[in-house]
């Protein structure tokens, strides 16, 4: 089987990664999702930003997301977005080249943000901190760059959300069991958002939560669902993580397949977001 049917989607080091192409197409996948379009549109009536204003966005993948927002901050406003991911930003400064505003797009290490203190009117984050050792370590560097009374803005996943029904119920125990496990990277982190504003002094503006619904997925077409992981991949964690034989693992993975070539497969996922003020 080919890397790119196995891929398990870690942003963590995209440009080491051998499916560095899947990544950055899946980033376009994802941002085409209802529940993302819902929030970036939430956000942005929160926000409210207005002529001149600085805009900051870590981890900014393509850049499509802060670059319609800095549609509001007009000729006279500023957007940088920093992101860890060379092949992300050559992506998003081409994608700049019809801003209004001044862009900049640069390399950069949520954790330790190589901005100067109160520089930034606004500081947005989108499903990055999921991907990152420290969350609030990078909170509290959104908060340093952002002026007194600013706005930062948090939307992230939470995958203990996750779930999938192709009509096993034993099926969609499993796997809801293995997504609450989390391991490594802070998976489940978009239920924490308003803790980690609070935590880092702001006052929380309002929060908003928005779930994605799959209700197709054809598996002759594409590993995975749209902007998900693999489904081989899932099944790999379900045998890993349970302990059970790879012919379960074989019998599940059959499952869902047939299930979604007879259009009875759902999938499900919440993320989070929230609006805060800087004191
Ligand atoms: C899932 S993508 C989200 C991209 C974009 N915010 C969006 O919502 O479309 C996560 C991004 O975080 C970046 N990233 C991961 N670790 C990072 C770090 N320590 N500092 C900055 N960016 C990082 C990745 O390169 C990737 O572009």
């Amino acid at each position: 089987m080919a890397s790119e049917d196995t891929h398990r989607l870690g942003y963590q080091r995209v440009d080491d990664d051998p499916n560095a192409a899947v990544l950055l197409a899946t980033m376009e996948g994802t941002a085409g999702w209802d529940a993302t379009r819902r929030l970036r549109a939430w956000e942005r009536d929160q926000l409210g930003l207005t002529l001149g204003e600085r805009l900051l966005d870590v981890g900014c993948g393509l850049g499509e997301a802060a670059l319609a927002l800095a549609e509001d901050i007009g000729a006279r406003g500023e957007l940088v977005g920093i992101d860890a991911s060379e092949q992300m930003l050559r992506v998003a400064r081409t994608n700049a080249r019809s801003a209004r505003c001044r862009v900049r797009f640069t390399a950069g290490d949520a954790c330790a943000l190589d901005e100067p203190d109160d520089s930034f009117d606004v500081a947005r984050s989108e499903r990055t901190l999921q991907w990152l050792a420290d969350p609030s370590g990078a909170v509290a560097e959104m908060v340093r760059v952002v002026r007194p009374q600013g706005r930062i803005s948090l939307i992230d996943t939470d995958w203990s959300t996750f779930s999938i029904d192709v009509g096993d119920d034993a099926l969609t125990a499993l796997i809801r069991d293995t997504m609450r496990t989390e391991r490594g990277p802070p998976s489940t982190v978009g239920r924490r958002l308003h803790h980690l504003v609070a935590t880092a002094g702001c006052g929380s503006l309002a929060r908003a939560c928005a779930t994605q619904t799959w209700t197709a997925w054809d598996p002759d077409e594409s590993p995975a669902p749209v902007g998900c992981f693999s489904m081989e991949s899932l099944i790999d964690d379900l045998v890993t993580l349970h302990g059970l034989t790879s012919a379960d693992g074989q019998r599940f993975m059959s499952t869902i397949r047939g299930a979604a070539l007879q259009g009875r497969f759902t999938m499900r996922l919440t993320m989070f977001a929230v609006v805060a003020a800087v004191p």
